[in-house]
């Protein structure tokens, strides 16, 4: 059922995450399983930390999470010893090897979004680089089997994302979570079973 915003920013606040953003993983979740409870966990745009609060409390993973975002997490490594937070671009080299160094994943998670300028070609071409990439080192650092969600904004590449993401995976689908506010061109990839 399709809500006002309002509603879930402040449903958001009332269970202590800071960032609406939890209800779309939460709906991926419960229509996909994409997540197990020992999975080891790579996610990208990760801050303020709403989707690995969500992933600790509810789903009580007993896996682990490296995140990593251009800003601070408000997720405390002290609270949560199985998160490892790394701060960067996911588009530096630098970065994406740092990650490697943690070896393979069965999840690799993006909820990354560039910040937007209002024009919706230039967005959405920023978030296809983006989910370009996510995809990319979802195809390098993925165990065979595992899953993948990427956001991206529609437009003209986001048929090309998908067809190269069904080269790799078993099933994939482009969902548009009911929190997703309904202006928001925003859409799910979502991947699973990755063929290694
Ligand atoms: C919608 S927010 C993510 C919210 C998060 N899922 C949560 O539940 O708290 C998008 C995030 O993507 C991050 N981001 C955008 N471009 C990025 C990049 N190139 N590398 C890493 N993070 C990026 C932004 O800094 C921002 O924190």
């Amino acid at each position: 059922m399709k809500r006002n915003s309002d509603y879930y920013t402040k449903l958001a606040k009332s269970k202590g995450y800071p960032a609406r953003s939890v209800f779309k993983l939460k709906e991926i979740q419960e229509k996909y399983r994409v997540i197990r409870v020992n999975d080891k966990i790579l996610e990208i745009g990760s801050s303020p930390g709403s989707w690995s609060l969500y992933i600790f409390r509810e789903l009580k993973l007993k896996g682990s999470i490296v995140a990593v975002d251009l800003v601070p997490s408000e997720v405390s490594a002290d609270e949560y010893s199985r998160y490892t937070f790394i701060q960067g671009d996911i588009m530096d080299d630098t970065i994406t090897k740092k990650i490697a160094s943690y070896g393979s994943f069965n999840v690799v998670l993006s909820d990354a979004a560039p910040s937007t300028s209002g024009n919706r070609l230039i967005d959405s071409s920023r978030s296809y680089e983006i989910a370009k990439r996510v995809l990319e080192v979802g195809i390098k650092l993925l165990k065979g089997g595992g899953n993948i969600v990427v956001k991206t904004l529609q437009g003209g590449e986001t048929g090309k994302l998908k067809s190269e993401m069904s080269r790799y995976f078993g099933f994939s689908k482009l969902f548009k979570p009911a929190a997703s506010r309904s202006e928001s061109t925003e859409i799910f990839l979502i991947g699973m079973n990755f063929k290694s």
